[in-house]
């Protein structure tokens, strides 16, 4: 009797629990993030949807929302705390309210290259660093790349004093202040979604960015110049909702951990070669013209911003500027 009623009982908690994961459905991550699909990381979203898709069909969808369409940079990591969204992918250059160090990304002048970005990004530093705001619910999964920014401008910019006195479009970074007060400029910040409009209307004069995302937004078409200084970098860390992450299933977590590694791959692979062809359509356009800058020039601007590693080492830590500098093959 008492085997009859266990059986009973486990037989009835197998149908609820079965109805539950039936009403429940898939697993579903919203990834929200303010560029274009064509860029490198709209790209990376679209891939990881599809693979994710791919390998855990009927158990996890993801959607995607990009150009700051769900949510964008003023409201995007409150969506992510409040579990609204469960990805994000923003530019390191977003994350000065919950850690100082990842502002080491981006102090002007401090990397060669794409490719000495990615080194560091794979030392122990730069790992330490993706765990950085767990405190805070977030967690870095990864590191994706764009590339170098440049300086778009109403004027031609060869020399530090000709950005005296402009007004340039900034991500919430005081160091990314810092670098354009130190040769006189205004900084001013602006949500990505409005860069476009303030070109245009003449609220700021210039911006920094890759070319993938001067040409995905049409920024060259309101921008005369140019200046390929190539004086910072653009990086994301993607993140996700420590809760959330944590509280999938084992299985799951380990194949999206698999995909995650994949795409960062072919993210960071592809970015190199999404600037050249958008570099190559800007200045096909005629819309810009290109202000290459000698190496004197170029030592110029070096110099005016240099200053901005000393102001900041005490936030940032020697130790992780330093660590970042050794990736430099000069060094
Ligand atoms: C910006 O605000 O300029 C960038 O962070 C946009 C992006 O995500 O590439």
């Amino acid at each position: 009797m008492l085997r009859s009623c266990v059986v009973t009982a486990m037989i009835s908690l197998s149908i609820l629990f079965s109805a539950a994961v039936r009403a429940d459905g898939p697993i579903v991550i919203k990834f929200a993030h303010v560029v274009a699909d064509d860029t490198p990381k709209g790209k990376g979203a679209l891939l990881f949807k599809k693979l994710v898709e791919e390998r855990l069909a009927g158990k996890v969808s993801v959607e995607v929302y990009p150009n700051s369409s769900l949510v964008g940079d003023a409201d995007e990591m409150q969506a992510l705390l409040d579990n609204e969204v469960q990805m994000l992918a923003p530019s390191l250059s977003k994350f000065d309210k919950y850690t100082k160090k990842l502002q080491v990304f981006d102090l002007p002048f401090l990397f060669d290259d794409g490719d000495a970005v990615a080194r560091f990004q794979r030392r122990e530093k730069s790992r330490e660093l993706l765990r950085s705001m767990v405190n805070d619910n977030i967690y870095g999964l990864a590191y994706w790349n764009n590339g170098l920014k440049q300086l778009s401008s109403t004027q031609a910019l060869h020399r530090p004093e000709d950005a005296a006195g402009l007004a340039f479009r900034i991500q919430p970074s005081a160091v990314l202040e810092a670098q354009f007060n130190a040769v006189g400029a205004k900084p001013v910040r602006l949500a990505f979604a409005d860069v476009y409009k303030s070109l245009a209307a003449g609220v700021v004069q210039g911006a920094e960015n890759p070319w993938s995302n001067i040409a995905s937004q049409n920024m060259h078409k309101v921008q005369p110049f140019i200046t390929e200084s190539n004086h910072g970098v653009l990086a994301y860390m993607l993140i996700t909702n420590g809760q959330f992450w944590n509280k999938l299933p084992f299985a799951i977590r380990s194949e999206l951990e698999g995909i995650i590694l994949e795409v960062t791959q072919a993210v960071n692979d592809e970015a190199e070669a999404l600037n050249r062809r958008d570099r190559d359509r800007i200045l096909a356009g005629g819309t810009s013209k290109l202000v290459t800058l000698t190496d004197a020039e170029r030592q110029a601007w070096r110099e005016k911003m240099l200053p901005v590693w000393k102001a900041y080492e005490d936030e940032i830590g020697a130790d992780v500027i330093r660590a970042a500098l050794t990736v430099n093959r000069r060094h």
